[in-house]
């Protein structure tokens, strides 16, 4: 049915009119740009600002402007046709949650679900009916701000997180007003930019594009999401905005996606700095081409594709392919049956129920990466130094992309660890006089450091070349150290980080990415141990920058056959371990012991459907009940190509009390080992793989699986 009204409405347009829905503009000005609503100029817009004041941010500014801007379209226009508000809602929108890399530290798809429904109930109150999420850039580079808004390193993690993320942002009923549309992003390789430099070139070939980046992309496709932003960068010189061959061959032809392709801001106009397009008329013949369905805020649709059109330089089936995709778009997301903001005076402030999801998401988050049995501690005994930068921190713990965050509702870590502890049990200094500080170790029983990375510091266009901690931090960690009382760090932090020295001076290291507006809450739940942390961590953390990359999908060379954590094949001299803590790592309050793991014969390939179960026992042998995230991975022996020498390829929560077994079983089917071979096809060879079992990517109990004919 929506394709037959798609049909009827294009039938109806004029090309200024088809013209007007690929037009994306930054910022709607409902009395300024009331002309060119009323005309049906205007498809879609990211902002909407009233000329007369009000901020934004202000409670119901943004829902009113935006409803006022949807009548000049919907009441005045010829054909009533609806405007589509998108907006960055990247961890929550009102109720923010962890940057997206924390997400993806809880390796929980059912949480992100929910994370991702709760920020479409409360975006849906300002009028937004489309984000632009999740992230799925394969993210190696520590150095590259934009892996807080990413879900990490592996296409299976980022894939899976992915896909739940597009489920909850657009739910599965029609019918459900508290949904808006997904956005997978950006179309492809941007996470190799180089040197982690942001909007930097990209060098890669087709096969690691394919085998590695475009991986996440497709499960997200397959998960239903409508909308895929085109990446700022080139791919092997040609341009995103202008890859004709990735964006319609394989994107919409392949892989069937029939849902509407977004510029990047200007990533269009962009194509004339980028030295692809003569003009900005040029680059609009070559994005339209290529496949890109909306320009967002270039203005190069608006201004010439009607006159590429009129002059026979571009086929208007292009633009009523593009049409057709926007307006299906609008139909499925209801806009015609209800283009207005319910009601513009509700609240969408966090409330007791959204912060349970925030909570859980942030305590999801932390990880563990060393402790010597000092956490957790007893809330009921003890003084407790809280130190740091962020000890009394709001907004700087929401994180990156937090439009509509707001710093007053987030919840301290001292005001969380004052409600536990009382005044006179917690003693809170900035660490800016660490003269006082080290005064106040002396007086308490532990010193707790809030350190870290303050979010400007991560995030888009935010880039270092170095991952060490921020100026003075690990000198103030290691003044702490000194005096010998035992001493907790918590980092906060857009990306992975050089912690060694941090690791060196500390009894325990909690790293808590930005975790949004239950920071303090989850952070005294974790430290006092209500909760046993259960983090793992997403990326793997380099030693040194000069490490870079050392991702779980290093392939192996003439040389190099094996994850070799003491590189004793000394490629660097000076330093030599490979990565300080590998993807995956995390501990817990508990320990706990694996078994072999076991496998049910062999996977045949003539049989459909082929797999084989495999499985391994897990027994938690300490003294606390804990989460254990079995982490199953592959390696692929013999293929066409270099295959990486990890790759995960599933995982299983246990939840085992003190004592207890438990076994995380797997189905592995033939098509999880699949790769692109030599001729950039799909195949799956005849043949061991090796199937690993473990706490992390290095380490674990191994398995040879022979693949049939
Ligand atoms: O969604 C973002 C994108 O990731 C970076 N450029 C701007 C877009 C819209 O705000």
């Amino acid at each position: 049915p929506t394709a037959a009204r798609v049909d009827a409405l294009l039938a109806e347009m004029t090309l200024a009119e088809k013209v007007g829905q690929t037009h994306q503009v930054a910022n709607i000005h409902p009395h300024d740009d009331a002309a060119q609503l009323a005309q049906g100029r205007i498809g879609s817009s990211l902002f909407a600002s009233g000329a007369t004041g009000g901020n934004e941010r202000d409670e119901g500014v943004l829902a009113a402007n935006i409803d006022e801007a949807q009548r000049h379209a919907v009441e005045e226009s010829r054909l009533g046709i609806p405007v589509l508000f998108g907006r960055d809602v990247i961890h929550g929108h009102r109720t923010v949650c962890p940057i997206p890399l924390g997400l993806a530290a809880s390796w929980d798809e059912d949480l992100l679900e929910e994370v991702a429904r709760v920020a479409a109930s409360e975006a849906v109150v300002d009028g937004v009916a489309w984000t632009f999420a999740p992230m799925v850039d394969i993210s190696e580079e520590p150095r590259w701000g934009r892996v807080a808004e990413s879900l990490g390193e592996t296409p299976v993690l980022s894939g899976r997180l992915a896909a739940a993320l597009v489920r909850g942002f657009q739910g599965v009923d029609p019918g459900d007003p508290d949904r808006i549309a997904a956005c997978v992003k950006h179309f492809a390789g941007y996470g190799l930019s180089a040197g982690g430099r942001d909007y930097d070139t990209v060098s890669v070939g087709e096969n690691t594009l394919r085998n590695l980046h475009l991986r996440p992309f497709r499960s997200a496709v397959q998960a239903g999401v409508r909308t895929v932003m085109a990446a700022f960068n080139d791919v092997d010189g040609i341009p995103m905005h202008a890859h004709r061959h990735l964006l319609r061959d394989v994107l919409k032809g392949e892989w069937g996606f029939d849902g509407v392709v977004v510029a990047d801001w200007n990533g269009i106009g962009q194509l004339v700095n980028q030295g692809v397009a003569a003009d900005l008329r040029d680059a609009a013949r070559q994005g339209i081409e290529a496949g890109v369905d909306l320009d967002m805020c270039s203005g190069s649709y608006a201004a010439h594709l009607a006159d590429l059109v009129e002059s026979g330089e571009v086929d208007v089936a292009l633009v009523d392919d593009a049409v057709r995709r926007i307006l299906g778009l609008k139909f499925e997301l209801g806009l015609f049956e209800r283009p207005y903001v319910g009601d513009p005076g509700r609240s969408n402030a966090p409330t007791p129920q959204s912060r349970v999801v925030a909570l859980r998401a942030a305590q999801a988050a932390h990880v563990l990466v060393a402790n010597n049995g000092v956490l957790p501690l007893d809330p009921s005994s003890g003084t407790v130094h809280l130190t740091g930068p962020y000890a009394e921190a709001g907004e700087e713990l929401l994180g990156t992309w937090t439009l509509d965050g707001r710093g007053e509702d987030v919840v301290a870590p001292a005001t969380a660890f004052r409600k536990r502890l009382g005044e006179e049990r917690l003693l809170v200094t900035d660490g800016r006089f660490s003269d006082r500080a080290v005064q106040q170790v002396r007086n308490a029983d532990v010193t707790v450091a809030v350190v870290g990375e303050h979010p400007w510091r991560s995030g888009e266009a935010n880039s270092v070349t170095d991952i060490g901690l921020p100026a003075g931090q690990i000198e103030y960690v290691q003044q702490l150290a000194r005096i010998g009382k035992p001493l907790v760090v918590v980092v906060y932090t857009g990306r992975p980080l050089e912690l060694g020295p941090v690791l060196d001076a500390a009894d325990a290291v909690l790293v808590v990415w930005h975790p949004g507006v239950e920071a303090g809450n989850a952070l005294a739940s974790v430290v006092f141990g209500d909760v046993s942390p259960h983090g793992r961590l997403p990326m793997t953390f380099p030693l040194t920058t000069g490490h870079i990359p050392t991702s779980t999908h290093q392939r192996p060379t003439g040389r190099l056959i094996e994850h070799d954590e003491d590189d004793r094949l000394g490629r660097y001299l000076d330093d030599l371990v490979f990565a300080r803590l590998p993807f995956g790592h995390g501990l817990s309050y508990t320990t706990f012991a694996y078994g072999d793991l076991r496998a049910a014969g062999s996977i045949e390939l003539a049989r459909e459907g082929g797999s084989v179960e495999v499985e391994v026992d897990v027994t938690n042998t300490g003294e606390r009940p804990g989460r254990e995230t079995v982490q199953l991975s592959f390696r692929d022996l013999v293929a066409e190509v270099t295959r990486p020498l990890t790759e995960l390829l599933d995982w299983a929560h246990l939840d085992l009390a003190p004592g207890e077994k438990g076994t995380a079983r797997f189905t592995v089917r033939a098509e999880q080992l699949s790769y692109f071979g030599r001729d950039n096809r799909e195949r799956i060879d005849v043949g061991d793989v090796v199937l690993t079992a473990g706490p992390d990517a290095l380490h674990g109990s191994s398995l040879a699986i022979a693949v049939t004919g």
